[in-house]
C-alpha cells in the first residue's frame, strides 16, 4: 500500500463527498446522511481563507480527507489550528489516518507555525482518541451533548496537541 496525501483540488469533489457517505464517516464526524455533491463542489471551489483541505490517495483513489482550518484574521488566534477528518469506510484501520494526520502535523509545526492543534471527538470514538493520542494529544475536558447523533446525544471530547 502506498498512500500519498496531496492538497484537494476543486475537481476531486465526487470522491471526496464518497467518504462522507459511508455510514462510518458520518457517524464519527459532523457530517449529515445523504452528502450533496453539489455542496462539496462548492466546498472545494471556494475554500475560506486559512482552510487547507488534504487528500490521502492509493493509486489515484480518494480514500481519506483532512481539514486544518487556521485564522489568519483573528491575531490572537494565529497559532491555533482546527481539524476534522475523516477515512473512506473500507479503508478504515489501515493506516491512512496516521498518514494523514503526519502530514497535517508536519504542515502546521514546520510551516505554518501553528503551536496549538485542535479537535473535538465523540467520546465513544475509539479509533479516533488513539490516532490522536498516538500523535499527542490530550483530553483537555468534555463537552456534554456536543451533538445529536442517529436518534440520542453524544458527548465530545476537547482534544489538543501543544507544539513541544
Ligand atoms: C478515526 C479515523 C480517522 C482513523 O483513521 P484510520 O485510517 O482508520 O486510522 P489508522 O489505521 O491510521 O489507525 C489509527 C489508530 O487507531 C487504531 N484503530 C484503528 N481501527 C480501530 C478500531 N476499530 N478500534 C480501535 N482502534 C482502532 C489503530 O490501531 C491505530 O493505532 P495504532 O497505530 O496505535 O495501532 C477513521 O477511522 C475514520 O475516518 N473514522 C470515521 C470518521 C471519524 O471518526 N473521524 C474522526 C472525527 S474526530
Amino acid at each position: 500500500m502506498s498512500i500519498i496525501v496531496r492538497r484537494a483540488e476543486p475537481g476531486d469533489y465526487e470522491g471526496v463527498q464518497k467518504i462522507f457517505a459511508g455510514p462510518k464517516a458520518v457517524w464519527g464526524t459532523m457530517q449529515l446522511p445523504f452528502p450533496s455533491i453539489e455542496n462539496w463542489r462548492k466546498r472545494l471551489s471556494e475554500p475560506p481563507e486559512g482552510s487547507f483541505s488534504l487528500l490521502a490517495c492509493e493509486e489515484n483513489e480518494i480514500v481519506g480527507q483532512l481539514g486544518l482550518h487556521t485564522f489568519p484574521n483573528h491575531p490572537r488566534r494565529r497559532h491555533v489550528g482546527q481539524i476534522g477528518m475523516a477515512v473512506r469506510d473500507d479503508w478504515q484501520g489501515k493506516g491512512v489516518g496516521t498518514a494523514l494526520m503526519q502530514a497535517a502535523i508536519d504542515l502546521a509545526d514546520k510551516w505554518l507555525n501553528l503551536s496549538r492543534l485542535e479537535l473535538e471527538v465523540y467520546t465513544d470514538n475509539e479509533s479516533a482518541v488513539r490516532l490522536y493520542k498516538k500523535f499527542d494529544f490530550v483530553i483537555e475536558g468534555t463537552l456534554v451533548r456536543f451533538a445529536f447523533r442517529d436518534g440520542q446525544y453524544v458527548d465530545a471530547y476537547e482534544m489538543a496537541r501543544l507544539r513541544k
